[in-house]
């Protein structure tokens, strides 16, 4: 499963891509108002530092206005994948995108059905978004089994992009089912190396290497 990392901040994805932890980025409004910055330039620093896909996504709720946005998008580097959201002119934008040979994540994506026609629309990533479902009393990780089976149904090439992640359960539980990528929250990537185990026994083997006196030299 590849990891995206859902944030805008610049610092820690930097710090996420030299750990070598990072395939792809995700962004979204939100995310950017977050990081009180500039999109085109956030955006283009983003695509600097990570090699992957980086999306970036669009504003405009019209067919016209999302082109016009995504052609402005796609100039920041080679590696833009552009957002779009699960409506009727965000699936239009996707399949005159994707024909157009650019990379395209469909977003806000709540139910099997939408995952399918966004599929049918060519799009390179749909994200379904997990905890909002949570939030609502739904099991969310539901969706992403019912996606990951209808895709296999028929071969569809788009890439299961399970979004909206809040906890380490949720990473373990997407990767089980077999969606392909995950983006995921800086503190919650850091938190998948943590294990009270590993840190008792770090301690216990230095510690008892400490009194055999030797160095590794
Ligand atoms: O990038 C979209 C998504 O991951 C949002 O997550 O926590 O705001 O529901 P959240």
């Amino acid at each position: 499963m590849k990891f995206f990392v859902d944030t805008a901040e610049t610092s820690e994805i930097r710090e996420l891509n030299d750990m070598g932890m990072l395939d792809g980025v995700t962004t979204n409004p939100s995310l950017i108002a977050k990081s009180g910055r500039n999109i085109l330039e956030v955006t283009k620093e983003i695509c600097d530092i990570v090699e992957g896909p980086v999306s970036a996504e669009v504003t405009a709720t019209d067919f016209d206005g999302m082109m016009r946005e995504a052609a402005i998008l796609s100039k920041i580097a080679d590696n833009i994948c552009i957002k779009v959201p699960l409506t009727p002119d965000g699936l239009k934008a996707c399949r005159m995108l994707t024909e157009d040979g650019r990379q395209v994540n469909v977003t806000l994506c709540f139910s099997a059905n939408q995952a399918l026609l966004a599929a049918k629309a060519g799009a390179t990533f749909i994200s379904p978004f997990i905890g909002r479902l949570d939030d609502t009393g739904l099991e969310g990780m539901e969706l992403i089994s019912e996606i990951r089976t209808i895709y296999d149904n028929y071969g569809f090439e788009t890439q299961i992009l399970a979004a909206s992640i809040r906890t380490v359960n949720h990473v373990k539980q997407a990767a089980m089912i077999g969606s392909d990528v995950a983006t995921v929250p800086p503190a919650i990537l850091k938190a998948l190396f943590k294990h009270p185990l590993t840190d008792k026994g770090l301690e216990a083997f230095l510690a008892d290497w400490a009194k055999t006196g030797q160095k590794i030299v």
